[in-house]
């Protein structure tokens, strides 16, 4: 509850009222609400002071939106917070994944306002968009993310050359593999037969061309230089003239492995006991020997490359996991990455926390929130108390052991322990708050009162409370006029007039009494009067002579003539009142 709703309270409790204006002091400019500011359209904060109960509007900053409405009051010199909006940053969509890449979130952990997502392309593919990062700005992500694509390896454009490929286009995406022939039967190719795309979008080797056999002591070759063909001359290798014989010794040039390149020149020949190296694509890992022997003109089997792992920083953040700082994003086949839980998160199934790259694939381990290790249960949300609140934020849930802390509204007086225990499912008894009295001034006036030193028009419970008898007014009973507040319930003391008595000469008279001489004819609340006889007459009841002034009531005393017959009886008149 708020200022506002102490006002509504109290008024359905005792009174009707409106913002209490006696509380007086001014506020100075609004105090700041997070990622918010004035919002100018709904007043003038440029002001030296404010009143009480001057409402104060927020609005949220550019790229932060409002969640419910964020006012303030002034109250008491302050301002109070009535409502419970908020400014929370915009989000922006999860930006997806891409074909041939992965992203991961630069400066945040989230797709909030603000936040960097930085793309990459795997191994073998380049980004054609010109930027790699997007941003989330008030109005969604800056761009469209990025594009991978393949670095493709240029067509092979020598006219005499036959490619065959199971690519139909002519678009060569690292890892395919063509096979060349010459397409006149008399030529020759200068190179190996098969070629193949590399993660760079370069052959493995310059494409061959083909060579016309029929000239002697050397040969003309096309080779394909850039975009340019130029007819060279070159010296027939010596194995040549040997083939013809040695051929079943010999090998043929070695096979062709995907993402591996061979180390040094390929030949078309290769003398049995000739070694020839492969050497894997970067972050490719070897498998096999990486040798290879040719013998009696068979290749010793080849090593495989087996394809790295890309880490995923967002499936990391969802399965709750990060790596050390720095590492590399880039894991070898058979490398162990080592992952940590975040923190607050145990991993679900022990032992995951290591994972290893195996081929191009990675098991993310998941981690999950610690669980509570006591067997205590939890408490439900603490109970509601009338005129009060709770201090801090209101949870669905809390741990047995929690301690939470109530706070009563302006002016009520909270009863019992101000803060209570979750102890195993249960709450504490929760504290009360007394109800503060509100002055009527209606009442005291009605009952001729008036209140000392006021400073508001609210007492506390178990306040003292000094009332006043009004001027030519006193208090009935005595003592009343010290009350106490007592949980929204105020004794009012009620004062009358003193009314003076005026002396009625004629009633003297007629009951056949007199006072003294040069007695004043009026006698103050509570003055006595002596009456006497008249001579020769006589009163059965003495005692009344005496008689007192109450509130301007005074009773007369009877004489009568006292008879000469001793038998007869005094008569005994009836006693009148009088102003
Ligand atoms: C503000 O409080 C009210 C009542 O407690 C609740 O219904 C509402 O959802 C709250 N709004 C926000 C934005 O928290
Ligand atoms: C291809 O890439 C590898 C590794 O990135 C590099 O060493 C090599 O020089 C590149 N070759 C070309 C032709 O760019
Ligand atoms: C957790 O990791 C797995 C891969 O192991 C992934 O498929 C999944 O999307 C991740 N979870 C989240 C919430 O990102
Ligand atoms: C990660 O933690 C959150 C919060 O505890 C949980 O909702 C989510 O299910 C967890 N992710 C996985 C993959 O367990
Ligand atoms: C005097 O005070 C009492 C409460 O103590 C109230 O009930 C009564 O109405 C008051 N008298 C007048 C005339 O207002
Ligand atoms: C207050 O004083 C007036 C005037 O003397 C009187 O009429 C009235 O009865 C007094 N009120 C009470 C509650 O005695
Ligand atoms: C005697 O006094 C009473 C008041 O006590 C008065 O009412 C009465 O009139 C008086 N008698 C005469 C005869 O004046
Ligand atoms: C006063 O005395 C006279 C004369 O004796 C008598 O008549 C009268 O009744 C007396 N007054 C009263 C009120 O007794």
């Amino acid at each position: 509850m708020n200022v506002l709703g102490l006002i509504f309270s109290i008024g359905a409790v005792t009174f009707s009222c409106a913002i209490p204006t006696i509380l007086k002091d001014k506020c100075k400019h609004p105090t700041k609400v997070e990622h918010a500011e004035l919002d100018w359209s709904k007043g003038d904060w440029n002001k030296q002071a404010y009143s009480q109960g001057v409402l104060a509007y927020y609005i949220c900053r550019p790229g932060y939106m409002r969640l419910g409405t964020i006012r303030k009051i002034c109250s008491e010199g302050e301002w109070v917070r009535i409502s419970n909006g908020s400014c929370k940053r915009k989000r922006c969509n999860n930006p997806g994944e891409i074909d041939f890449g992965t992203f991961e979130l630069i400066n945040e952990e989230d797709f909030l306002f603000g936040a960097i997502v930085e793309y990459s392309c795997q191994p073998g593919y380049q980004m054609i968009s010109k930027h790699k990062r997007i941003e989330c700005t008030v109005f969604g992500w800056s761009k469209e993310p990025p594009e991978c694509e393949a670095r493709l390896c240029p067509p092979v454009v020598d006219d005499s050359v036959r490619i065959l490929s199971t690519v139909l286009d002519e678009e060569y995406t690292h890892g395919q593999v063509i096979n060349l022939q010459c397409k006149n039967p008399n030529d020759k190719l200068n190179g190996p037969s098969q070629i193949y795309c590399t993660t760079n979008g370069t052959w493995n080797i310059e494409p061959p061309t083909c060579k016309d056999y029929s000239e002697e002591g050397g040969m003309a070759v096309k080779q394909s230089h850039g975009d340019k063909l130029i007819p060279i001359t070159v010296e027939l290798p010596q194995v040549e003239q040997k083939e013809q014989k040695l051929t079943e010794t010999k090998c043929a040039p070695p096979p062709l492995i995907l993402f591996a390149e061979l180390i040094g020149e390929r030949k078309w020949m290769y003398d049995s006991g000739s070694v020839i190296q492969y050497q894997c694509l970067m972050y490719y890992k070897v498998k096999g020997n990486q040798q290879i022997k040719c013998q009696d003109g068979v290749w010793d089997l080849p090593p495989t490359c087996l394809r790295p792992c890309v880490l995923n920083y967002y499936y990391m953040k969802g399965n709750n996991t990060t790596v050390e700082n720095g590492r590399s994003k880039f894991l070898e086949h058979d490398e162990v990455v080592h992952f940590k839980c975040l923190p607050t998160f145990e991993i679900s199934k022990p032992g995951q926390l290591n994972a290893k790259c195996l081929d191009g694939t990675l098991q993310y381990p998941k981690c999950v929130k610690i669980k509570q290790k006591r067997t205590e249960k939890k408490c439900s949300p603490p109970p509601f108390i009338l005129f009060g609140e709770l201090m801090g934020e209101k949870k669905w849930m809390y741990d047995s052991g929690s301690v939470i802390q109530y706070q009563c509204l302006m002016y009520y007086k909270l009863k019992g322990n101000q803060q209570i225990k979750c102890q195993d499912g249960v709450w504490d008894l929760p504290p009360t708050c007394l109800r503060p009295c509100v002055f009527n001034y209606n009442y005291m006036k009605g009952n001729n009162t008036t209140v000392e030193n006021v400073r508001s028009k609210f007492v506390e419970h178990d306040d003292a409370v000094h009332f006043k008898c009004l001027p030519t007014f006193e208090i009935s009973k005595p003592g009343q006029l010290n009350a106490k507040c007592l949980d929204g319930t105020l004794q009012y003391p009620k004062c009358v007039k003193i009314r003076p008595c005026v002396l009625n000469y004629d009633y003297m008279k007629g009951n056949n009494t007199t006072v003294e001489n040069g007695r004043s004819m009026y006698l103050e609340h509570g003055e006595f009067v002596h009456f006497k006889c008249l001579n020769t007459f006589e009163t059965s009841k003495p005692k009344q002579l005496n008689a007192k002034c109450l509130d301007g009531t005074l009773k007369y005393p009877k004489c009568v003539k006292m008879p000469d017959e001793v038998t007869a009886q005094p008569s005994v008149g009836t006693e009148t009142t009088v102003y």
